[in-house]
Formats: C-alpha cells, sequence, structure tokens
C-alpha cells in the first residue's frame, strides 16, 4: 500500500487522531507532559518495557528514550489492533478505578480478553496479548505532517 499522510496541526494534548494503512488502523495521540511522566516507574509491571522486540517498532523510533516509543515524545504513533487477536484497545487516558489496577496509569485496555498497554503501548501485567502494540513505519515530513508507511 502506498504511504498515508497526516496533518497532525489541529491535534490536541490527549487526543487521538485515526488514520488507515494497509487496512489496519493507524493512532495518533498527542500526549501531554502528564502523560509522558506517567510511564515513569512501570518497568516491573511490563512485559517488555524497553522494547526489546524488533518485531514491535522500527529501531529509530527508540533512538531517543525507549520508554516512548516514539520520534518525537509528545506524539505516539501506533498500529490501533491488539496484538493478541486483533479486537481494537479502547484509549484509557485517565487513572481508573477498579477493576482497573491503580498503578496502570491508563494508556490502552482491550475488551476482548482484557489486555492492558501503556500509552506507549507497551504490554502492562502480560497477559494475555504477547508484545507490545505495533508501531507503523514513519517519518516526519515536517512539523505537522507525518508520512505512515
Ligand atoms: Fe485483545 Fe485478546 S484480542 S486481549
Amino acid at each position: 500500500g502506498a504511504p498515508v499522510l497526516a496533518d497532525i496541526s489541529a491535534l490536541q494534548e490527549g487526543q487521538r487522531l485515526v488514520m488507515e494503512w494497509r487496512g489496519q488502523p493507524i493512532w495518533i495521540v498527542k500526549r501531554s507532559k502528564a502523560i509522558l511522566d506517567a510511564l515513569h516507574g512501570l518497568d516491573g509491571r511490563l512485559k517488555d518495557p524497553a522494547s526489546e522486540n524488533k518485531d514491535q517498532q522500527p529501531d529509530y523510533v527508540l533512538k531517543q528514550n525507549p520508554e516512548f516509543r516514539a520520534i518525537k515524545a509528545e506524539v505516539s504513533v501506533l498500529v490501533g489492533l491488539c496484538t493478541h487477536l486483533g479486537c481494537s484497545p479502547e484509549m484509557v487516558a485517565e487513572i481508573r478505578p477498579e477493576p482497573f489496577d491503580p498503578e496502570w496509569k491508563g494508556g490502552y485496555f482491550c475488551p476482548c480478553h482484557k489486555s492492558r498497554f501503556d500509552m506507549s503501548g507497551r504490554v502492562f501485567d502480560g497477559v494475555p496479548a504477547p508484545i507490545n502494540l505495533l508501531v507503523p513505519p514513519h517519518h516526519y515530513q515536517d512539523d505537522s505532517t507525518i508520512i505512515i508507511g
């Protein structure tokens, strides 16, 4: 499939833009400082905190800070499909009450079999999603335009 252009100039903090690339939903999420801060200190609860499994993302998104899994920390680009059986996770950008674990600072929740991911798409507690949400190949054409693919 051809690359897809995403205009992120109007994207506000906490908002998600949904695109389609190769028949898959692509999420572009603008992360606030609070969202980025909540990524720290989760390592003990994550299946692959440094995203060492190379199938999960292009190498270049780990260069600056593996925790962010992004070229620019404030903009997360993910394939919006659960890595378990492909359901569509919900974005939960806030701490939620029971049955959610208070240590989970929000992120993505898959309603099919209850996998949870943080706001970088990293698997929280490891069950049942086997790997982190995928980051598609992408780059910036300019500050407000991302080319997916
Ligand atoms: Fe998401 Fe099973 S498809 S947890």
